[in-house]
């Protein structure tokens, strides 16, 4: 199950090489600041791990930091509601791109309150309603979820992105109550929002995100634990959904050009799923006008280049 034939020293050297190139890139984007909490995070951070479906994590740069994760967190909260929900979810989600940008809120109007797909914030949201509809404590199981997909403890909220995303969060929670006026919400929407914003606020490493996340390259199965997470056919959908949407009005740019599903936070990270073989992340603030890290996406299009990866 090693990751490529002949993985670790090439892997490993290969890592630090397009790390050194990313850092020597000049800078291109601006760091997200309309989450004013963001806007402090220091510009020159940038890392990247590759996970192996051994648990073997190769890695380069600030990839041992935390960072904020924000939308990356919608992988976790999608699969936490996929099973417990099943195939009911679907009649209140879309799965198809939205052609818009992530908190994009004219198009949930047209559409009747229904998402076009559960990674823009407006699905995100309706995810957060089903987590709260379905635990006693959503934020608490949501944030145990992750901390055993991650075989990690320290993954943890930070309280002061928190309380930023909750006073800068007027258009989130537009959306929430668009959707709760259309009756695709069930719960109060200061309940679905508090929990999102929770979950966006989340902070983990390069490393421990490719770790959390080896369930999606292996069928279901996270191979560090050996604990069915999802079914076969579900893994398929999601990545199906990261191929599609999980780089918002950049996905098809990035399914052309590299070739993964794929997720991006405004925190700057960047997750890519290798089916069969592990998890890339990589990491490094400033954001491309889609929302979407630069270095980040030029190191994982990089990477996947050179080791050959594209599942097209
Ligand atoms: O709700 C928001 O706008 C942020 N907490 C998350 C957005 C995000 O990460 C979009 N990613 N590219």
């Amino acid at each position: 199950m090693t990751a490529f034939p002949g993985a670790g020293a090439p892997l490993g050297q290969a890592l630090e090489e397009i790390h050194a190139a990313a850092v020597s890139s000049p800078g291109v984007g601006r760091v997200a600041d309309y989450i004013p909490a963001l806007a402090s995070v220091e510009a020159s951070r940038c890392g990247i791990a590759f996970a192996n479906l051994d648990g073997e994590v190769h890695a380069a740069g600030d990839a041992g930091v935390p960072f904020s994760i924000q939308s990356i967190s919608k992988v976790f909260g999608l699969v936490l509601a996929m099973q417990r929900m099943g195939d009911e979810l679907w009649q209140r989600v879309g799965m198809e791109p939205s052609g818009q940008p992530f908190n994009s809120i004219v198009q949930l109007e047209w559409e009747h309150g229904i998402p076009r797909n559960p990674f823009i914030n407006a699905g995100a949201i309706l995810v957060a309603d089903i987590l709260v509809s379905h635990f006693s404590a959503s934020r608490q199981a949501f944030l145990s979820f992750v901390r055993r997909l991650a075989g990690s403890e320290r993954c943890d909220i930070n309280e002061s992105v928190l309380a930023s995303e909750t006073r800068h969060g007027s258009r989130n929670a537009a959306l929430a109550h668009l959707m709760k006026s259309f009756g695709n919400l069930e719960a109060e929407v200061e309940e679905v929002l508090a929990h999102y914003f929770f979950q966006c606020s989340l902070e983990m490493s390069c490393e421990e995100l490719a770790r959390s996340l080896l369930f999606l390259a292996n069928r279901g199965v996270h191979p560090p634990s050996g604990e069915v997470i999802t079914t076969p056919r579900d893994a398929h959908r999601v990545n199906a959904i990261l191929s599609t949407s999980g780089m918002y009005d950049q996905s098809g740019q990035f399914a052309f050009t590299v070739g993964l599903p794929a997720k991006s936070g405004v925190g700057g990270g960047i997750i890519a799923i290798v089916p069969g073989q592990g998890v890339i992340t990589a990491w490094s603030p400033p954001l491309n006008r889609h929302g979407n890290s630069s270095r980040a996406l030029a190191m994982i299009s990089e990477l996947a280049g050179r080791l050959g990866l594209s599942i097209y």
